[in-house]
């Protein structure tokens, strides 16, 4: 059936034939059970019709604008699965690009998505006029966000941004208002951040990576080392009041899946309460992904500032915004927004998200332990091999002793039809990254660790 608005129609000349494939893909990963995907994981699909691939000449370099051949990129996928436009069968050990929080395609949500546009919530609309979903989702945020009984919480949430850059770029921006409001004007401001991190790809926080050298901005970045708490009480005794504002992620995805410590976090805060600097945590990667929903629920901390995003709406239509005290409600309208935020059915999805979160929390709690577990065991194991387990819960990353190990494991998993990533592209990185989506459970855990086994006993390049 071609109606109108059909992809055989939309998708161009080649249009009919990506829609078959996709058809007969979807019909595939629907058939089978999660064990008998698992079998055939790494093997060409042929019951799905081969296609030419739309190319990509038309897109930017970075986005593979150049690549020769035809692609293999994303046909079809449901849950934790997907299939290659060349038919291949993956595992998504990655989440898509860690966003995709309860896998492809959720029924459920979708479903909901559905019931909930037929009962009138809108995908987006102007931003003076949010609509309901948008403004309970900020409610419910507030609840998760403090603990029961805070004297000082967290009770006001910068929503209406569409991606995590924008959110951390506000919550930068918020930082600096803060300070400048409080201190001498002549005073230029310090923000403290982490080596190896990565706050989205807005231009000021960029700054806070070292990048665009010779464009400097008008405050001063410190960068210290993850969990080097000498270092940390040195610069807060050295320059107190001058600190504008602290950033941390708790697990490091950017770097290796450093899992920053609790007492370290907590350190940071005791210095921030003391010089007035805003503690601002980045759970862009570690928020929705546990049990208490935010992570430094978890550690038990106190920020000032916490930028949620990805995970926040499971993938559907980005959404993102910075949980935080009224009183540092210093911006704008226009200084921090995305037009396309107030994205009314994404918060809608988030809400639903959360509401699973909380029904599936027993289990996200031990699923996590089992892959830290798993991991752990792995480098107990296989020690010539491999240095050490990173991360925390779902976000995981296996270090190799050789950048050389490390990439060439990598690889092999691709062949194989595990999407994994890689940090080696900095000096000494060497880790290989996974971050399930939650619909995982043991018995693909327990798989994914016997095909590392299997690669780690037969060589890794
Ligand atoms: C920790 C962290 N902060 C910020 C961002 C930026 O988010 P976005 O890509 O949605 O702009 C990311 C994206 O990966 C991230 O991992």
């Amino acid at each position: 059936m071609t109606s109108r608005f059909s992809l055989e129609r939309i998708l161009g000349p080649d249009g009919p034939r990506i829609a078959a494939a996709m058809q007969a893909g979807l019909k595939f990963l629907d058939a089978e059970t999660a064990p008998g995907l698992l079998r055939q994981v790494g093997r060409t699909v042929r019951s799905v019709p081969a296609f030419r691939p739309i190319d990509k000449s038309a897109l930017q370099d970075s986005f593979g604008g150049s690549q020769q051949g035809p692609s293999d990129d994303f046909l079809v996928g449901r849950g934790l699965f997907y299939l290659t436009e060349q038919r291949k069968l993956f595992l998504d050990c990655t989440a898509g690009h860690y966003q995709m929080l309860w896998g492809y395609n959720h029924p459920a949500l979708c479903a909901a998505v559905t019931a909930a546009s037929r009962a009138g919530v809108v995908w987006d609309n102007h931003s003076n006029i949010p609509q309901s979903p948008l403004k309970w989702l900020a409610h419910r945020l507030v609840e998760f966000g403090n603990a029961p009984g805070t004297t000082d919480p967290l009770d006001t949430v910068h929503l209406g941004v569409c991606t995590g850059s924008v959110a951390c770029a506000a919550a930068l921006k918020i930082q600096l208002c803060v300070f400048a409001r409080t201190r001498d004007k002549k005073t230029t401001p310090i923000i403290v951040v982490l080596e190896g991190n990565y706050h989205g790809s807005d231009m000021l926080p960029q700054f806070m990576r070292g990048m665009w050298p010779g464009l400097t901005p008008r405050f001063k970045v410190i960068t210290l080392q993850p969990n080097d708490a000498r270092s940390l009480e040195k610069t807060f005794r050295t320059y107190g009041g001058r600190i504008a504002g602290f950033w941390a992620e708790p697990v490091m995805m950017n770097r290796e899946a450093i899992a920053v410590e609790r007492d370290y976090l907590q350190l940071a805060q005791q210095c921030c309460r003391a010089s007035g600097a805003l503690m601002c945590l980045d759970e862009i990667q570690t928020g929705f992904w546990q049990p208490d929903v935010l992570e430094y629920r978890t550690l038990g901390l106190e920020p000032d500032l916490v930028v949620l995003g990805k995970g926040l709406t499971a993938g559907f239509h980005p959404l993102s915004g910075v949980l935080m005290h009224q009183r540092d409600d210093v911006l704008e309208q226009y200084d921090a927004i995305s037009t396309n935020g107030s994205a009314a059915m994404p918060a809608f999805v988030a809400l639903c998200s959360l509401d699973l979160i909380q029904r599936h929390a027993a289990r996200i709690r031990a699923l996590g332990q089992y892959i830290e577990d798993g991991f752990a065991s792995l480098v107990a194991d296989f020690p010539q091999v491999l240095q050490a387990a990173h991360g925390r819960g779902y976000l995981a990353g296996l270090k190799f002793h050789q950048v050389e190990d490390a990439l060439g494991f990598q690889r092999r998993l691709l062949d194989e039809g595990l999407w994994t990533r890689v940090h080696a592209y900095h000096e000494g990185h060497r880790t290989v990254l996974t971050k399930l989506g939650l619909l995982a459970d043991e018995q693909i855990v327990d798989f994914l660790l016997r095909r590392f086994r299997k690669l780690l006993k037969k060589g890794t390049r």
